[in-house]
């Protein structure tokens, strides 16, 4: 590390700590015979009508930008969407922004609305750009610990003890990146009825929603008094396989779509034009193919639960999402033991919880985002490594 250059790097950057993620990847990428667990995107390539969308656009010389806020034709699709699947009612015109995934409508949340000093809640094991895209907000991060016990549900009163004066926002994000914990409407309505109390916006990451396998996903957003304080983020890299057109979109009271599109139209300018084209075709035409990669999700789901309770390592069932969280304590092996133990012995690579925030130690996130033989296989393999 050059100190001399080391100075030009922003403070609050220069103390964020890397992704742990980072390093664990780094052993995985040499071992490219490995059976990968380890990846949150899904293993189907994106469904050919919609890649056609994308290409058809382009021999139709579509190059150019677009609206701030995205193709008008895009946004009257997502307000349709949003309004058949969630029950929610967005106006293209001035509530919906489209956004580069979930990732920029994250960011641009935290950026427009949080003043240094203010502090916001989340839920942790969690997706690991929550804690470091608030600090980049200038802002401080209060996490809240979920656990197995409880479904890695959110607890209501774990929240009440977790709050501190200037808490301004709260993320939530069911079904659950890594453990696939989702809310009950019980739980999201002590949830609401402590963020009216508390007069906290709601950041409700819904990007897996669509993969909630038992019961109907239920927004946040459609309780009452709810709408007007949330800010619903959701995109197409999950349910429709679209990880690699990174396109998303935020819905939200107007005001708050304003003051975010002011960030977006500075920073991105607008999401690529062929990925909002290939989004217009997935929200028309996509719903056989996301059912389709459900229930293949669903299989495998059942089928990875299964084999880790089978082998003495307790893994509750995921609501949503496509990853387990399997409690790997009986082991007596950390997370991180455990999961670079099983990638140099068996070549399976899952990731250490604790990538995803403390309350990770003593799990691994598996994602069964990979064929069903390959899910055979690395289940095997683990077994192998727990006997042994
Ligand atoms: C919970 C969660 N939110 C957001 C994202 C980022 O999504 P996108 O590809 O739309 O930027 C991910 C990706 O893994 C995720 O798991």
């Amino acid at each position: 590390m050059n100190e001399e250059r080391q100075k030009f790097v922003a403070q609050h950057v220069a103390t964020l700590p890397k992704s742990g993620i980072r390093d664990f990847f780094a052993l995985v990428s040499q071992r490219p015979d490995a059976i990968s667990l380890a990846i949150g995107e899904p293993d189907f390539v994106t469904p050919w009508h919609i890649r056609e969308a994308a290409w058809f656009a382009l021999e139709l010389g579509k190059t150019s930008y677009t609206d701030n806020s995205g193709l008008i034709q895009l946004r009257r699709e997502i307000s349709k969407y949003v309004g058949d699947f969630f029950k929610l009612d967005y106006q293209p015109n001035d509530e919906i922004l489209v956004t580069v995934g979930v990732s920029e409508a994250l960011d641009l949340v935290l950026r427009a609305t949080l003043n240094p000093g203010d502090k916001v809640i989340y839920h942790h094991p969690c997706y690991v750009s929550y804690n470091p895209s608030i600090q980049m907000a200038h802002a401080e991060a209060v996490g809240v610990p979920t656990s197995s016990e409880n479904q890695f549900t959110l607890d209501p009163e774990d929240l009440r003890k977790a709050w501190q004066p200037r808490c301004k926002a709260l993320i939530l994000n069911f079904p659950t990146n890594p453990t696939g914990g989702t809310a009950s409407a019980e739980v999201l309505k002590e949830i609401a009825a402590f963020a009216i109390e508390k007069d906290l916006l709601v950041i409700s990451d819904e990007i897996y929603s669509e993969l909630t396998f038992d019961g109907r996903h239920t927004s946040i957003a459609t309780l009452p008094g709810m709408k007007e304080r949330t800010v619903l983020l959701h995109g197409f890299s999950k349910a429709f396989a679209m990880t690699g057109f990174r396109i998303g979109y935020a819905c939200g009271p107007q005001e708050i779509i304003d003051a975010m599109m002011k960030v977006h139209q500075y920073s991105m300018l607008c999401a690529p034009i062929l990925s909002q084209e290939a989004a217009i075709e997935a929200l028309k035409n996509g719903g056989p193919a996301v059912q389709k990669m459900k229930s293949q999700y669903r299989q495998r789901r059942d089928y990875i639960v299964k084999r880790f309770n089978g082998m003495g390592i307790p893994c509750h069932t995921p609501g949503g999402s496509f990853y387990v969280f399997p409690d790997i304590r009986p082991t007596g092996k950390t997370s991180k033991e455990f999961a670079t133990e099983l990638l140099n012995t068996q070549s399976v690579a899952v990731v250490p919880g604790t990538a995803f925030g403390e309350a990770g130690e003593g799990f691994v996130r598996a994602a069964f985002s990979t064929s069903y033989e390959n899910l055979i296989e690395a289940c095997n393999r683990i077994e192998a490594m727990i006997n042994l």
